[in-house]
């Protein structure tokens, strides 16, 4: 599998596994079919309430700690780094690990300050190999950064054909920031599947609209991680290695750019408000 260097040198696939809106009781086998068919990057969250299946699946497997790359995510804490700590080991203790890969803070709200002193410290001690955000806007990531010890080596953002966040990858790359995509079917939104443009560049490639989006993706150095339960399609979408979309292909792409989320605004007042008071019991 290709990677990308992080920050701090860690070596990150550049394509994996998602689990979000997989049911818990359909996780284990889900987890264990991509883990068959060679994916190695995990990409779960405390608040999808899968991490414990993960963590069978992961035991199951026989696969060397070594061999995998386990990301969960740090759901908005009430104030203070003990609760940010206690969160953290709760999740390592549902995967069942005694350190993560990539720890992320799930959304910029909160006392993000707060979870990132504790997520820092947590990183000095070694029990996570980088940390890293989901969902910052370029305003929130900069100040972070400026006001931090720590960079964060990622940002998992909402990045597809629709939503394409090259600005926002710029501004990430001078920062020293990976950029991962979360929803990079945009969850078959738009008619994604079936659109025009995606569908005429697959089949001048032989492939399906999925790969196409995922090679787009990974040409830009844009790490992904497509959820499937079916096994047909996770080994589809770990297959966008062994062809290149032409210049001229990457630039019909970039025409779909709408400039805005198909989900929801991180900035919308009452999604700040909606979220951010949130909480996922341990
Ligand atoms: N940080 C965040 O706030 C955040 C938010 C959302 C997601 N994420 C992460 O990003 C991951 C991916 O995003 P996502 O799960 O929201 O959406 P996605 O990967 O864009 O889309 C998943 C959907 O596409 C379908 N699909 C997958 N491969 C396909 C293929 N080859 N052909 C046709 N349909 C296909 C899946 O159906 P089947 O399963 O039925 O195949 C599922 O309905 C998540 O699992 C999660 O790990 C993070």
């Amino acid at each position: 599998m290709r990677t990308v260097t992080l920050n701090n040198g860690v070596e990150m696939p550049i394509l994996g596994f998602g689990v979000y809106q997989i049911p818990p009781e359909q996780t284990e086998q889900a987890v264990t079919d991509a883990l068959a068919a060679g994916y190695r990057l995990l990409d779960t969250a405390a608040a999808y309430r899968n991490e414990e299946a993960v963590g069978r699946a992961i035991k199951s497997s026989g696969i060397a700690r070594d061999d995998l790359f386990v990301t969960t995510k740090l759901w908005v804490q009430d104030p203070g780094e003990d609760n940010t700590k206690r969160a953290f080991d709760a999740s390592l203790r549902k995967l069942g690990l005694d350190h993560l890969d990539l720890y992320l803070m799930h959304q910029p709200f909160g006392d993000v300050y707060g979870q990132w002193r504790a997520m820092q410290n947590l990183y000095r001690e070694g029990l996570i190999r980088a940390i890293g955000v989901s969902n910052f806007y370029p305003d929130r990531l900069v100040d972070l950064i400026d006001h931090n010890d720590v960079t964060p080596a990622v940002n998992q953002i909402e990045t597809h054909p629709f939503f394409q966040r090259t600005a926002d990858q710029e501004i990430m790359r001078e920062r020293g920031v990976q950029i991962e995509s979360w929803g990079p079917f945009a969850e078959g939104r738009n008619n994604l599947f079936a659109h025009p443009l995606l569908s005429e560049v697959a089949g001048a490639h032989g492939r399906s609209v999925p790969q196409v989006v995922l090679r787009w993706l990974v040409q830009r150095g844009v790490v992904v991680i497509p959820k499937s339960v079916r096994p047909d399609r996770m080994a589809q979408n770990i297959d966008v290695f062994d062809f290149e979309l032409t210049d001229d292909q990457m630039a019909r792409i970039a025409t779909l750019d709408t400039g805005s989320s198909l989900f929801f605004d991180h900035r919308d007042p009452a999604m700040v408000s909606q979220l951010g008071r949130a909480r996922v019991s341990d």
